[in-house]
């Protein structure tokens, strides 16, 4: 079928519908819902026999909707309707939840019931289970939408309040009235469940030293407590940890209310040092925190405490695990160094196997654009960044002593997606999405992927994958050598499936000879041309993004950082995504080519 997805963006869950159906062999063409005749274009030049909305905030204009066979994918279980859908199922502590696909109609998703998926709910934020449970039931349950709509004879269910297993309702945008903390009788647990139900957006809309911000990244405290409630009482690691009445609560990470958007063009006449987008907590209030005590923690950390840790280990039958949760797979130039430490650390253990973990969302989304946008030299922060995230992917390319292994069960992008390859073997979990490329970002690139990347897929796939902004899923990624194998969905499942692989290799009586064999290809590898010459060739290119020029593209990189910090909608649907707008072209050349007489 020709399929046109319609979407607000083109987040994770959109790049997992694109590469899903287009894998079922469909033809696919995208449209951002930027306005109606955006819209109607997309519609007009595609001809679709069938509409997918993913990720939809938007209302689709009458004329499409009526026309065309339109589904919407909505964040909830049958009868569910309202557009804080997540966020009422965690303030509300429900135990289920799901997802609907639902046919446009004109009242907001009260349509025709196409398909729908339930899934137990976890304690997590909200992009969190929007990442892994609802993306999941979403995908299946788009998949069985399409064949119902495919067969032709299907008959959708009308949405009906009666019926017995229609347990949803209409409810209202959550307002921060809903969210507000009362730090006076709010529990650890009340203040968590606020901060999940609107995090990653809008946040939780709280006061601090007089200023209203918004609070993001809630962890529970398990040891630190304080006699204040809302006192921030320790800091570790750009987080904050505030009293509650029954324990304390980390906070990750801030966003100052009231900022005056700066326009990328006046940027530098700013002398504002406050930004309007989310920064770790300790960043944002900085020298008010001076007299804060630091609470370290261990940079091989094996504890079971619940408390504020981005990076921690495990270990079990001479396998080590290392695990590193960054928020939002971002890894500034002090998260990059503390992995090295923990890494060498990890190392260094008598074990045969070390497992690089990642995060719970992502594995790696490269360096922290937010953090180099708010520093004050962005080029020299973007420059000591990029060398310390390629200090650690050197240190895992050269790591002789053991076998690596990248276990992937978030998704990953740019230098993200270049570092997991730094490992002998990649595993990743069947859902992930990988978007190897910088293009969109206007760099170059650097993780050493011109080494490991073509040394994987070969140079011709290499440069298909680099030059072309669009993400793969495992099937394909395996299929090309990107990855080498897909496992299970399930968080529980993936982590026996891990242990159980990783175990095997660290047993095999193969051992030695894999590792003799790595260390030897490593030498010979290194006479072909040493890991410094990639580096060089690479950071070269990169000085020449950071200063602002274009290396190869046409992608001012400052101004895409502002832009995707900034969260800056594009103007237009890009010609990668919006394939009828390629076919529009097309046929506009052939209607301009001179008639042979
Ligand atoms: N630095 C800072 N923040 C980052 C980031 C980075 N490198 N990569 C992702 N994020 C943040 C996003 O701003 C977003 O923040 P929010 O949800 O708190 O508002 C969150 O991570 C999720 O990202 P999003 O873009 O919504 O996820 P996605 O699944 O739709 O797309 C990517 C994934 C990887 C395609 C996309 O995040 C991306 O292009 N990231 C930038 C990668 C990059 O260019 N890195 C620098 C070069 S190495």
């Amino acid at each position: 079928m020709r399929i046109l997805l319609i979407s607000s963006s083109y987040n994770g869950l959109c790049q997992r519908a694109h590469v899903e159906l287009e894998a079922l062999g469909h033809d696919i063409s995208i449209t951002l819902a930027l306005n109606p005749e955006d819209i109607r274009k997309g519609v007009t030049f595609f001809q679709p026999d069938l509409i997918i909305c993913p990720f939809l905030k938007e209302k689709i204009p009458e004329d499409v909707w009526s026309k065309h066979h339109c589904l919407i994918i909505h964040p909830g279980i049958k009868g569910d309707r309202g557009p804080s859908s997540l966020d009422w199922s965690i303030i509300n502590g429900e135990q289920e939840w799901g997802v609907t696909l639902l046919q446009a109609v004109e009242e907001m998703d009260a349509g025709d019931i196409w398909a729908t998926e339930t899934f137990k709910m976890r304690q997590a934020g909200k992009a969190s289970i929007y990442r892994r449970e609802v993306t999941k039931a979403a995908i299946k349950a788009m998949l069985s939408a399409v064949k119902r709509v495919e067969s032709g004879t299907y008959i959708p269910e009308p949405l009906n309040y009666d019926k017995p297993d229609v347990k949803g309702k209409l409810r209202p945008l959550m307002k921060q009235s809903e969210r507000k903390i009362d730090w006076e009788k709010d529990h650890v647990a009340t203040i968590i469940k606020k901060i999940n139900s609107a995090d990653s957006a809008p946040g939780v809309l709280d006061v601090i030293d007089n200023q209203e911000y918004y609070l993001y990244g809630a962890h529970e405290e398990s040891l630190l407590q304080g006699w204040q409630p809302g006192a921030i009482i320790a800091q570790r690691n750009g987080a904050i940890c505030r009293a509650a009445i029954d324990g304390a609560v980390w906070i990750s990470h801030l966003k100052r209310k009231n900022i005056v958007k700066i326009p990328f063009y006046k940027r530098f006449l700013s002398h504002d040092k406050q930004f309007d987008f989310k920064l770790p907590a300790a960043k944002v209030l900085g020298s008010s925190l001076s007299e804060t005590p630091e609470s370290p923690i261990d940079p091989l950390y094996m504890g079971n405490d619940k408390t504020f840790k981005e990076i921690w280990y495990e270990e079990h039958n001479q396998v080590g695990y290392l695990y590193f949760n960054f928020h939002n797979g971002a890894m500034c130039t002090t998260q990059c160094r503390r992995l090295l430490e923990s890494y060498r650390l990890a190392v260094a253990r008598p074990t045969k196997v070390l497992v690089l973990m990642g995060g719970s969302d992502f594995w790696s989304n490269g360096i922290h654009l937010n953090i180099i946008e708010a520093s004050e030299n962005p080029a020299n922060e973007s420059w000591r960044n990029i060398n310390a995230i390629d200090d650690v992917v050197l240190a895992i390319l050269t790591t002789e002593t053991k076998l690596t292994v990248s276990a992937v069960w978030g998704g990953c992008g740019a230098g993200g997606a270049m570092a997991i390859l730094a490992a002998d073997k990649v595993w990743a979990r069947e859902g992930v999405i990988f978007n190897p490329h910088y293009k969109t970002m206007g760099l170059y690139g650097s993780e050493y992927w011109t080494y490991s990347l073509p040394k994987r897929v070969g140079p011709v796939k290499a440069l298909e994958l680099t030059e072309t902004p669009l993400p793969i899923g495992t099937k394909k990624a395996k299929a090309i050598g990107y990855i080498d194998d897909i496992l299970t969905d399930e968080y529980d499942d993936f982590l026996q499936q891990v242990r159980h692989k990783a175990e095997a290799l660290a047993m095999s009586p193969q051992y030695q000879y894999w590792l003799d064999e790595k260390q030897k290809t490593r030498q010979k590898d290194e006479r072909v041309k040493p890991l410094a010459a990639y580096r060089a060739a690479e950071l070269q290119k990169m000085k020449i993004n950071f200063s602002g020029k274009f290396y190869g593209g046409e992608v001012n990189y400052h101004e895409a950082r502002y832009n995707f910090v900034h969260k800056v909608r594009p103007k237009e649907t890009a010609a990668y995504l919006a394939k009828h707008m390629r076919l529009d072209a097309a046929k506009l050349s052939e209607l301009r080519q001179p008639l042979a007489y």
